[in-house]
C-alpha cells in the first residue's frame, strides 16, 4: 500500500524551520527565570497565569516528581510528529497551572500533597454502564498510546509535550452514553485541607472544585485523549495525576487536571473559567489565532523555552485549531 504524506498545517519549507538548537538554551533559560520571582495578583489573573517564582537550579528534586516508568504504550504514528521540538521535561514541569496549588506558575513542589492512591474515577449520569475506575484500571484497562501534541495556553504560551493516555472514545465506548447525553461535565480533585488555592483567593470568591465540559461531539472526537502519563513515566502531580483531559485544539485550561467525577448531561455544564469570566473563557475554547482575548492578541504564541531570554520567548504564527483543523473542523461547520 502506497504511503501518502498529508502535510500537516505545521509542516513548514525547510527554510522557515528553526533549528532545534536554537531553541534550547537551558541552564541559561532556567537560572534567569529563578532569578526572576514574577508574583501572582488578582489583577493579573488569567486561565494561564504568569511567570514562575523561586527555585533554584535544575532542582534535584524534580526527578522524584515524575512518576514511575510505563512500558504497556505503543506510540501512535499518526501523532508523533508535531512540528515543533518536544519540549524538555524541565520545563514543561516546572512550569504548570494548577490553582488549586497557588497561583503562580511555580506549583510542582506545591503539588506532591495531591493524593492519588487510592483513585476513584466516577463516570455516570447518562450512560448504560455506569463505572468507578481505580488506579490500576486507569493505565491498565484500556490500550495505552503515546501521542506527541501541540499544546496552547490561552495567555498565548505553547509547547509540544509527548502524552501516554487513551482516547476518550474508548471510555465511551465502555460507559455507552445514552442518546440523550448531548455533553459531558469533568470534575476534578478539591479538598480545602489540601488544595489551597491561589494566594489571592479571598479576594475572588473561587468556584471550586475545577470543572470543565465538552459537547458529546467534542469527546467522541480522534484528537479528545484522556492522559495518564507524559515523557514515558506516569502523570507527574503538577500535570494532573493520575488523569487528565487533554484536548490540543482548545486551550490549554480547557484540559482539567486530576478528573475525579465525569458526568453525561443533556445541558451544558457550567465551567471553572467561564464562571470567573464569561467574556475571557468561552465554554468552547477553540485556538483561533483571528479571534483576540479581550486583552491581547492570540495571533503568535510564545514557545516555551527558546532562546534565551525566559520573557522574549520566540514567538511563531498561532495556527487556527491549533494546527489540528483536519481533525476538528466539521464539528463547528
Ligand atoms: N486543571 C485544574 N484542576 N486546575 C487548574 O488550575 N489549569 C489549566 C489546565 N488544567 C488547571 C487545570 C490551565 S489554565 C492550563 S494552561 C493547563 O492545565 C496547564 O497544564 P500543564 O501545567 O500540565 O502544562
Amino acid at each position: 500500500m502506497a504511503f501518502i504524506h498529508i502535510p500537516k498545517p505545521w509542516q513548514l519549507p525547510e527554510s522557515r524551520a528553526t533549528p532545534e538548537a536554537a531553541f534550547w538554551n537551558r541552564r541559561k533559560f532556567i537560572k534567569t527565570l529563578v532569578g526572576a520571582g514574577i508574583g501572582a495578583s488578582a489583577t493579573a489573573l488569567t486561565a494561564c497565569g504568569s511567570g514562575g517564582k523561586g527555585g533554584s537550579d535544575i532542582d534535584p528534586g524534580l526527578e522524584k516528581t515524575l512518576g514511575r516508568s510505563l512500558n504497556n504504550f505503543t506510540p501512535n504514528p499518526d501523532f508523533q510528529d508535531a512540528g515543533r521540538p518536544i519540549t524538555e521535561q524541565v520545563y514543561a514541569s516546572r512550569y504548570n497551572n494548577y490553582y488549586e496549588f497557588g497561583g503562580t506558575k511555580n506549583i510542582w513542589q506545591a503539588a506532591q500533597k495531591l493524593p492519588t492512591d487510592p483513585w476513584t474515577l466516577e463516570v455516570g449520569g447518562l450512560v448504560k454502564n455506569p463505572r468507578k475506575y481505580d488506579l490500576d484500571d486507569l493505565t491498565r484497562r484500556f490500550p495505552l498510546e503515546e501521542r506527541v501534541y501541540r499544546f496552547r495556553c490561552v495567555e498565548a504560551w505553547a509547547m509540544v509535550v509527548p502524552w501516554l493516555g487513551f482516547p476518550m472514545a474508548a471510555l465511551m465506548a465502555d460507559v455507552e452514553p445514552t442518546s440523550a447525553a448531548k455533553f459531558a461535565r469533568f470534575t476534578t480533585f478539591f479538598d480545602d485541607q489540601i488544595t489551597p488555592g491561589p494566594a489571592w483567593e479571598f479576594a475572588l470568591n473561587l468556584p471550586w472544585p475545577y470543572v470543565e465540559g465538552l459537547t458529546i461531539e467534542e469527546m467522541a472526537n480522534d484528537l479528545a485523549f484522556f492522559a495518564v502519563g507524559l515523557y514515558g513515566r506516569t502523570l507527574p502531580k503538577q500535570h494532573g495525576a493520575p488523569i487528565r483531559m487533554v484536548v490540543p485544539w482548545k486551550y490549554g485550561f480547557k484540559g482539567g487536571k486530576s478528573i475525579v467525577k465525569i458526568e453525561f448531561l443533556a445541558e451544558q455544564p457550567t465551567t471553572y473559567w467561564n464562571v470567573i469570566a464569561p467574556n475571557e473563557y468561552k465554554f468552547e475554547a477553540n485556538v483561533e489565532p483571528d479571534v483576540p482575548h479581550p486583552r491581547w492578541s492570540q495571533a503568535t504564541e510564545r514557545i516555551v523555552g527558546s532562546g534565551t531570554n525566559p520573557f522574549n520567548w520566540e514567538r511563531q504564527d498561532t495556527l487556527i485549531y491549533n494546527g489540528y483543523g483536519d481533525y476538528v473542523a466539521d464539528l463547528y461547520a
